[in-house]
């Protein structure tokens, strides 16, 4: 007599989390990233691909909300740079 099947949830881990940043808006987030606040609680996205706002602009931080296509336009700003977060980096 051969065991039952057994199902059980185990960790991919394989997958990666792919962070990519759109020029002149958010970082969009692909993969199982979690993300916590300032306490250390966790943080509901509300999807699996998520953008993380580096602008500094949203109202729905940490999450962009699509503000800083305001922004761009507005005289004087353009490129890929909406809160100096390439610059930090060495880009
Ligand atoms: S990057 Fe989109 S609102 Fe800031």
């Amino acid at each position: 007599m051969s065991e039952p099947l057994r199902a059980r949830a185990v960790p991919d881990q394989g997958a990666a989390v792919v962070i990519s940043a759109c020029p002149g808006g958010p970082l969009l987030v692909r993969g199982p990233a979690r993300v916590l606040d300032a306490a250390g609680r966790p943080v509901d996205p509300g999807r699996a691909t998520f953008a993380l706002c580096r602008c500094g602009a949203t109202r729905t931080a940490p999450f962009c909300d699509g503000t800083h296509k305001l922004r761009r336009s507005a005289p004087g700003r353009d490129g890929d740079d909406p809160g100096g977060a390439d610059q930090d980096a060495g880009a």
